[in-house]
């Protein structure tokens, strides 16, 4: 069982995820941490984030194990992540690894920005969680407040506004909603709601494509 879940940034999709996963017993990908790994790679080697060989480099030789890294959370890597993620080579040297996680049994959930259409458009489930970018700058506001970090809530929403429309305007594999995805706006609803109303989109997609064999 292959469960992708892809969304614009703070759209609180890696928390819901996480909670499918745990839910279902499946492993779980956030998927935006290699590309943010990378970033602090190509950084940490001296390379010009707009060089798209020398990112492909530090996507090759990336630890997987290095992806708990608190650092890898702030959001100057966050930026550094979406410029490096432009680059198909950088996109090219993730692509296996994303592709094996995803087939662990008995099921995984991988979530990011492309995994319904590029890395698994053959998901099970695909499911594309979105919220107004007001909305999504206040989460991650609270997020950063509580974490310490020196940010305005007018900063985060001009770097997420920012970020989207990197995103999804890039030629690469930009961010857009799979057309087999559902959509869930959860604009209104807390974490609690948002993750019953992923798993009314689980069971219905699940129970239907069961009853058409
Ligand atoms: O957590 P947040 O939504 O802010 O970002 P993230 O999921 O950690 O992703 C950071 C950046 O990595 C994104 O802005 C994308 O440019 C890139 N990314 C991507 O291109 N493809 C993915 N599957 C996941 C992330």
């Amino acid at each position: 069982m292959i469960i992708a879940i892809d969304g614009p940034a703070a759209s609180g999709k890696g928390t819901l995820a996480q909670r499918i996963g745990g839910h279902f017993g499946y492993v779980w990908l956030d998927t935006g941490l290699l590309y943010r790994a990378v970033a602090r790679d190509a950084l940490a080697a001296g390379a010009d984030l707009e060089d798209g060989a020398a990112c492909a480099r530090a996507a090759v030789a990336l630890d997987a194990g290095t992806l708990g890294d608190p650092a890898l959370r702030t959001t100057a890597i966050g930026e550094a992540a979406s410029v490096v993620a432009k680059h198909p080579a950088v996109r090219a040297a993730l692509l296996d690894f994303q592709r094996q996680f995803a087939r662990t049994p008995p099921g995984a959930v991988l979530d990011g920005r492309d995994i319904g259409t590029v890395i698994c458009p053959d998901a099970d489930v695909k499911i594309f969680v979105t919220a107004d970018v007001e909305v999504r700058a206040r989460r991650r506001y609270e997020e950063y407040a509580r974490r310490g970090e020196n940010v305005t809530y007018d900063e985060v929403l001009e770097i997420i506004r920012q970020r989207d429309a990197r995103d999804a305007s890039r030629a690469a594999a930009p961010l857009k909603q799979a057309p087999d995805a559902v959509l869930l706006d959860t604009t209104g609803m807390d974490i609690e709601t948002a993750f019953q109303a992923a798993l009314n989109i689980i069971a219905h997609v699940t129970i239907g494509r069961s009853e058409a064999r």
